[in-house]
């Protein structure tokens, strides 16, 4: 099947928090949203009638996944990312964000120190400061061509109360698809120092070309023993509102410990209309999926080449995972509050705030190009008239 990205899928009244809620979100009804990370395309076709189907049931009780479940995310890491992850690794969670806050809760107490890279996803600091933790922030540097990992800066702030490092594996909002070299460094430094890695690896079906998702865990026995991978289909197959991810701990004490906190905290099972999605996806998804990343990759190639041509002050920094592009506003010099003034009010896009990423965002905005090609030319001419009469 052929699917067509082109169309335009109205999504008012739909629920959806980033097409119906302008007016309390921005205080403006008329601005082009481009924020949250979903996208404004149709589910596999697959997953979509696997749903009706189920919907047509009419029952909607208690669930819990089968061995057709484990099946499905067992196959997809295989074929995806060449990682054979076993049953007995593989937890359900609500969400990937819900999770992490279990698992801070499961490994740090008040007063352990949690490391992360920004600028970074933001609820991160969330997770880590709810649970009267601290967040130790090693900021990425920009190397010649890319963001990098900054290892010395990293070890030099570690002690014995860091107990966990927030990996984002490809990064958002800065769209680093972290390599195999980077990973063992870094997962050098972390097993030295006794430290779990967290890697939150929700966009690593989203991978541009020539890239390459490497899961760390992977990459040893002894890191696959350190580090929690937080997955879901839900970035993949846009799915977020069905809330499904599944967190993959091989180590069977940590896997038990956090299991026990999901049990204090009385997480159920998953939402019945997830788990049917899911299967769906992953085991039929993979077409879509193929058809979608050369779609985005011409959105970005679009993107890139408009910006060189139209708004040569605007850096973009092009991702090599995620649909996330990372603008680089800071050639205007304006102070993070009037960046997002401006471009609400005078250009009338939505985008991401790069200060809400942490230290390192401020003068950025990051832009969501998982939409039909057309809204994106339509947000960016925006933005370069408004930028014409700044
Ligand atoms: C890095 C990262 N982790 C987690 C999430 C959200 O995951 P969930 O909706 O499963 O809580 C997002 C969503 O944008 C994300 O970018």
């Amino acid at each position: 099947m052929i699917y067509n990205f082109d169309e335009i899928i109205e999504r008012e009244n739909t629920n959806s928090i980033k097409w119906n809620f302008n007016r309390e979100n921005f205080g403006l009804e008329d601005v082009l949203p481009m924020w949250v990370a979903d996208m404004d395309f149709a589910a596999p076709q697959p997953v979509i009638e696997a749903l009706i189907n189920r919907a047509r049931h009419g029952i909607f009780g208690y669930s819990k996944g089968t061995d057709r479940y484990y099946q499905a995310i067992i196959e997809w890491m295989h074929k995806r990312h060449d990682w054979q992850v076993k049953r007995e690794w593989i937890t359900f969670c609500p969400g990937v964000v819900p999770a992490l806050h279990w698992i801070v809760k499961a490994f740090a107490e008040p007063g352990t120190k949690v490391v992360v890279q920004t600028p970074v996803y933001h609820p991160f600091f969330r997770v880590i400061k709810n649970n009267y933790c601290e967040v130790i922030i090693n900021p990425l540097k920009m190397g010649p061509e890319q963001y990098l990992m900054d290892l010395e800066n990293l070890e030099q702030q570690l002690d014995n109360r860091v107990r966990l490092f927030f990996l984002c594996n490809p990064h958002n909002p800065v769209g680093r698809v972290w390599q195999k070299e980077e990973l063992i460094e870094l997962g050098k430094i972390c097993l030295k120092n006794k430290i779990i890695i967290v890697a939150d690896e929700v966009h690593s079906d989203l991978i541009c070309q020539g890239y390459k998702h490497v899961p760390i865990a992977a990459l040893s026995e002894e890191l696959a023993q350190c580090t929690i991978v937080c997955t879901s289909p839900s970035k993949t197959f846009n799915m977020a509102g069905l809330q499904i991810s599944n967190i993959i701990i091989p180590n069977p004490d940590l896997c038990r410990k956090f299991r026990d906190v999901l049990m204090l905290n009385q997480v159920g099972g998953p939402n019945t209309f997830a788990i049917t999605a899911m299967e769906s996806a992953y085991f039929e998804g993979e077409e879509w999926l193929e058809q979608l990343l050369v779609y985005l990759e011409g959105n970005l190639n679009w993107l890139s080449e408009f910006v060189k041509r139209e708004i040569p002050d605007l850096k973009l920094v092009r991702p090599q995972g995620t649909y996330l592009g990372w603008l680089d506003f800071r050639c205007f010099r304006l102070e993070p509050l009037a960046l997002k003034s401006f471009l609400l009010k005078r250009a009338k896009v939505a985008l991401s705030d790069g200060y809400i990423f942490g230290q390192g965002g401020e003068g950025f905005a990051r832009i969501n190009i998982a939409c039909p090609r057309s809204l994106i030319i339509e947000g960016m001419e925006r933005i370069r008239n408004a930028l014409k009469n700044i």
